[in-house]
């Protein structure tokens, strides 16, 4: 009796064994017909007789053209390329949370050996999908070479990881006059614009703010967004509901529908209040990363010279619905003095003038 039991399960196992051999052979078989399959249309696209199935991009392999492709000059198949799918939307090497420290000495050739993908001019697109965006990180900048160094060292790896098509512009006020942050950041704009029409988003960093997280994306949203939610000079918390500064990205369309940034606030604060306003005032609301995510570290240092509180920042920020239509990207003047492309930047160096006569007093 056992050993009758014993043989009808002997004769299951069997079966189930002989079963799940014919389901390997089946899953193979597909695999092993889709690669073939593939093959065949390779060869398809170089058979000269029929031009029109040899396209590349046609439209049974690629959607429907909603996503722009900005993907590597050189769009030359080889051999056993396929062509390039969108970016996922959550790039899949993130690490998240990152170790910040500026007590490791940093400089420009160590940034240089640990990017060697990044093109001239601080430039770089993945190569092995298709971005969404095309963005422009613009740095207002003066003097601050040693920022820059630790800057370019965390971000250019965190970018990578996020898959974006980017390009680093330092705005270098020429001069000693008065920093305008908002000025070089309107000027950073048309500039980057200049260089590549193809951008159409626009993150304006400082250049001593570091992320935390690479979650962090670096992209531009359905509305303006504030990355540097928490620094750690504010204990990690925002500072006030309305805050804007430190980092914060707009699309083109939504950097022109406010008109750009204020031409007219000299001297350190109220520009980015002033920009928040702008946004308001607009009928847009402005999005953030999860307070968790949007951690910042400051590099530590003094006060620039010439960048002293304007004291004029509170009654300013009190206009702007007045103000916005003629000050911005509309009214902007400024002289170029320079652009030179470095391995890891690209450095604009512009003279935007100085605070009027009444201003500079205070
Ligand atoms: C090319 O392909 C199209 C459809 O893909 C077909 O209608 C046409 O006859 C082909 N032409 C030649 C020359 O094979
Ligand atoms: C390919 O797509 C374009 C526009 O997306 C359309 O006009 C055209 O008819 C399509 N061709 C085929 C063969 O489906
Ligand atoms: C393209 O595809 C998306 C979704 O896949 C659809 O919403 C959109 O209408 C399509 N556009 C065209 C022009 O077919
Ligand atoms: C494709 O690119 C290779 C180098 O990447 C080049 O040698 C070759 O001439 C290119 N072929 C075409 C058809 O452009
Ligand atoms: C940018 O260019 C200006 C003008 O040539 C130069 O004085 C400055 O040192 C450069 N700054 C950086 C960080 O490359």
């Amino acid at each position: 009796m056992t050993r009758l039991l014993l043989g009808v399960t002997l004769e299951r196992i069997c079966k189930a064994v002989l079963l799940l051999c014919l389901l390997h052979f089946v899953i193979i078989m597909i695999l092993y017909f889709d690669v073939y399959a593939q093959h065949l249309d390779f060869f398809s696209r170089f058979n000269a007789r029929n031009a029109s199935r040899a396209h590349p991009f046609s439209n049974s392999s690629r959607p429907n053209g909603t996503v722009p492709s900005y993907g590597p000059p050189s769009t030359n198949l080889s051999a056993t390329e396929k062509p390039l799918q969108p970016c996922q939307e959550t790039p899949p090497g993130l690490v998240g949370r990152l170790l910040i420290e500026f007590s490791s000495p940093m400089s420009m050739e160590r940034v240089q050996r640990e990017n060697p993908d990044v093109r001239q001019g601080g430039k770089y697109t993945p190569p092995d999908c298709l971005p969404r965006q095309k963005v422009a990180i613009l740095i207002p900048f003066r003097h601050r070479e040693h920022h820059l160094k630790y800057w370019l060292h965390y971000l250019h790896p965190i970018l990578r990881r996020q898959k974006v098509a980017y390009g680093i512009y330092i705005i270098n006020q020429f001069g000693e006059d008065t920093f305008n942050r908002a000025k070089l950041l309107n000027v950073g704009f048309m500039e980057a614009l200049k260089d590549d029409e193809e951008y159409d988003c626009f993150i304006f960093s400082d250049v001593d703010l570091i992320p935390m997280d690479d979650r962090n994306l670096y992209r531009c949203y359905e509305q303006p967004r504030h990355f540097a939610v928490g620094m750690d000079k504010f204990g990690f918390r925002l500072p006030y509901a309305g805050y804007f500064g430190g980092v914060s990205g707009l699309s083109k369309s939504q950097f022109l529908k406010i008109n750009g940034f204020p031409n007219e606030y000299w001297g350190w604060g109220g520009e980015d209040d002033d920009i928040f306003n702008r946004i308001s005032l607009n009928g847009m609301k402005v999005s953030r990363p999860d307070i968790r995510i949007g951690r910042y570290r400051m590099i530590k240092h003094e006060r620039d010279k010439h960048n002293e509180p304007n004291p004029q920042r509170f009654t300013k920020i009190q206009n702007t619905k007045m103000t916005m239509k003629r000050d911005g990207i509309s009214s902007l003047q400024y002289r170029l003095v320079e652009i030179s492309r470095q391995p890891m930047y690209t450095n604009i160096t512009v003279e935007i003038g100085r605070p009027p006569p009444r201003l500079a007093r205070g």
